[in-house]
């Protein structure tokens, strides 16, 4: 075993030292100044977020009286409202009616674009494409601050290996060096340069710390995790989002080693600000502090004084801080010192939006026409979507359809519009969005389409009415399953394809849509099964918010597209993949399991003592008894209509010393009869350390366009912090000793090289 040599610890506290340095900013000498003129109560008010329902704006009522509130000084600020003239009301109230005029910060959650609305964050991850991501941030900030937001509550960074997990579609996946890339892009897109542009906002990294990692995929249940594996495997993606400046975090519902994150200290101040020198906000989430009762921390004085001096600085809707923070400090619980920091956060945060200078800098009446819905918008919005699907498989090549092919599109999803958007769209119109019937027609309009729904997505009334609740998501037909099924049995018989549209609706998965049995539901297999005995070729178009356990389906002569939730482009961007205008080239973000009872199982999990032999059975060993461990579909798989085939893999040395960075170069060669993109990916696996290393672990990758016939070498640089992981200490370390490198088109791959850090 390596020793940690003292070196390295020294250089660690020093990179601590510089990052805590480097980020702290400056007082601001006008809030400085605006503060010595506060009131206890005026501060308090600050720190109040509420969503209005009635005066200020249309919608559900919420939050009670805010008319009011915002009048007497008791909000800083809003979100739920939208619209320029809403919002400069809004600003008005606060503006012109407080002794101070102080104006409000407007949120939303623009989780996916705003009224352009792209495919699912997990679909989107799954393009592996950073600038394309950091794209659909910037069109989502153009669009919301044209309608008057300022402060957006994304990106959702939360690792998620539990594909139960409803919410897992809101995030990138499993990996936290994807997750950390991508939620890098997300605070750029959003932010840009200058938080005072117009068509920028505060980006607020979520839900903090170990959402995702919610006991059996349950949402907001309880977590629980060592530091270690925190540290190495589910903080990075929020600490990349800060490091790349991300004004704002959102704690989380769960509680971290039994205290809830919102008045959880240890998360809040000791590693956010003291360790990593984060020095925005903090907001709670949706009535999170006054959600501690129930977790049994106490009444709402106490959990808000808690939360106060845990580092919350926002109470979401809630109205705990409002009500009883005064009253902490007239008995000593909380210091007015305390309040005045939190307050100082908020409007350090109002400052750099520019509210000061103009308050009603986003409530441009012209901007919306302009700015928002815009062809060049939708037009990413498609290229993204089609960047997004994943071709799991394709049987006898079926894959893409002549544009002039007789098809019978069927399944419960190929002619819905309600269920394009996926979850947590909830500024978008899903009547603006492009069936997938209807993106056939445009895409392939010689092609002869008979179109039949063939089952309800469940005939399961009870389940169908916990998924309807924000809209129809699963409309179940008056006429019988076997009428349903009778007809696209029909139309397959005539056909010389058929194309079969299925999977989830929208809110069988997001926020409180976790589910324990994730397979295609059993009225939408029945439909699959009989497609099959027709014997003509079948493609799956399969929909879903999370990964599926579709081990059947898989194998069964069938092709299938993973297409997400792919948003208002939907039917466009999937009709492009299934007649090859786009040749698919995304890959998978979360491995999919075999069956539920292998989470979770991700690309990145350790070898143990036992490991299990990869060929015959041996008792004793860290294994089912009736299934294989690996997953069905690995991490960083995909297929595309053309093949690629990698060469040579060669490492610029064979030993490096420590700070040194190392290249690797890989040929990749398109071998098939399309272009095509390809994710070249590299894992890495230390050999011997301190702590039980990963088998391997992602480190790298690119994705790279190939004519065919073409070959390209790739060079992927390793850097010094790639080697590192956090040791017993928590010290970001890298111990000298041999490494191995896999490149290849998954997380399976077998080209294989080795190198030594001295
Ligand atoms: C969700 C957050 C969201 C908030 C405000 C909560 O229920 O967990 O992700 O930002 O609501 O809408």
């Amino acid at each position: 075993m390596k020793s940690i040599r003292s070196r390295f610890l020294i250089i660690g506290l020093l990179c601590l030292a510089t990052t805590v340095f480097a980020q702290k900013r400056q007082a601001i000498p006008e809030v400085e100044a605006l503060l010595k003129k506060m009131t206890l109560e005026e501060k308090i008010g600050q720190l109040n977020l509420l969503t209005p329902g009635g005066g200020v704006a249309t919608g559900s009522v919420v939050s009670k009286n805010v008319e009011d509130k915002i009048k007497s000084g008791n909000v800083g600020g809003l979100f739920g409202v939208a619209g320029p003239e809403k919002i400069r009301q809004a600003q008005e109230l606060a503006v012109k009616n407080t002794r101070l005029g102080i104006p409000l910060l407007i949120g939303s959650d623009v989780i996916h674009g705003y009224k352009t609305t792209f495919p699912i964050p997990l679909g989107l991850s799954s393009s592996w494409d950073m600038e394309l991501i950091k794209k659909t941030a910037q069109i989502a900030a153009q669009e919301a601050t044209a309608d008057g937001i300022n402060w957006n509550f994304s990106p959702m960074v939360d690792i998620a290996r539990d594909p139960r997990w409803g919410r897992i579609a809101e995030g990138a996946g499993e990996d936290p060096y994807l997750g950390s890339q991508i939620a890098k892009a997300m605070v750029q897109g959003y932010q840009q340069e200058d938080l005072t542009a117009e068509n920028t906002m505060i980006a607020t990294v979520k839900h903090f710390a170990l959402y995702g990692a919610s006991e059996g995929g349950r949402d907001y249940n309880t977590t629980d995790m060592s530091r270690v594996k925190m540290f190495n495997e589910y903080l990075p993606p929020y600490k990349a989002a800060i490091d790349a400046g991300a004004e704002s975090v959102m704690s989380s519902f769960n509680d971290v080693d039994g205290v809830p994150a919102s008045g959880n200290k240890w998360l809040l101040t000791t590693l956010l600000r003291d360790r990593w020198g984060f020095d925005g906000f903090v907001v709670s989430d949706y009535t999170s502090v006054n959600e501690m009762i129930a977790h049994g921390m106490g009444d709402l004085q106490a959990v808000s004084a808690l939360s106060i001096n845990a580092g919350l600085d926002m109470d979401m809707v809630g109205e705990g801080f409002l009500t009883t923070l005064k009253k902490s400090v007239e008995e000593g619980k909380v210091t007015e010192e305390t309040i005045t920091q939190a307050c100082r956060r908020i409007l350090e945060a109002k400052y750099r939006l520019g509210l000061f200078q103009d308050p009603y800098k986003y409530s441009d009446s012209k901007r919306p026409q302009r700015d928002i819905l815009t062809d060049a918008n939708k037009a990413i919005a498609r290229e993204a979507a089609r960047k997004s699907f994943v071709l799991l498989k394709n049987e006898n090549n079926t894959l893409p359809l002549a544009k002039n092919a007789k098809i019978a599109l069927v399944g419960p999803l190929a002619d819905s519009k309600n269920n394009m958007l996926g979850t947590w769209a909830p500024t978008g119109n899903p009547q603006l969005s492009v069936s997938i019937l209807t993106g056939f027609k445009n895409v392939a309009p010689q092609a002869e389409i008979t179109y039949a729904k063939g089952a309800n997505i469940s005939n399961d009334s009870a389940f169908a009415k916990k998924v309807n609740v924000f809209g129809p998501r699963i409309e179940i037909s008056e006429e019988s399953p076997e009428g349903l099924l009778a007809e696209a049995l029909l139309a397959a018989k005539n056909a010389d394809v058929v194309v079969a549209v299925v999977g989830e609706a929208t809110e069988m998965s997001g926020e409180a849509g976790s589910r324990t049995d994730i397979s295609i539901p059993d009225s939408q297999k029945h439909l699959i099964r009989q497609l099959v005995k027709t014997g003509k070729p079948l493609v799956l178009v399969l929909m879903s918010g999370r990964p599926l356990v579709i081990t059947e389906e898989m194998d069964l002569p069938v092709s299938i597209l993973q297409v997400w939730h792919p948003g208002i482009e939907a039917g466009n961007a999937v009709a492009d993949v299934v007649f090859g205008d786009y040749n698919p080239s995304g890959k998978l973000t979360a491995s999919w399991p075999r069956n539920v009872g292998q989470i979770p199982v991700y690309h990145s999990m350790k070898n143990t003592g036992r490991p299990a032999p990869s060929a015959e059975f041996e008792k004793f060993k860290s294994q089912y008894l009736d299934s294989p461990n690996a997953p069905l579909l690995p991490f960083g798989y995909g297929l595309s209509y053309t093949s690629f085939e990698y060469g040579k893999l060669s490492l610029a040395k064979k030993e490096i010393n420590s700070g040194e960075s190392l290249e690797v170069q890989v040929d990749v060669t398109n071998t098939g009869d399309h272009d095509g993109e390809e994710v070249v990916q590299l894992y890495l696996h230390d050999v011997v350390r301190s702590l039980t290393p990963p088998v391997r672990t992602l480190k790298g990758f690119e994705k790279v366009f190939l004519k065919k016939g073409e070959t390209k070498t790739v060079t992927l640089t390793l850097e010094p912090d790639d080697l590192k992981f956090y040791d017993g200490a928590l010290d970001f370390v890298a111990e000298p000793g041999e490494f191995e490198i896999f490149v290849g088109g998954n997380s399976n791959a077998t080209l294989k090289e080795a190198f030594t850090l001295n």
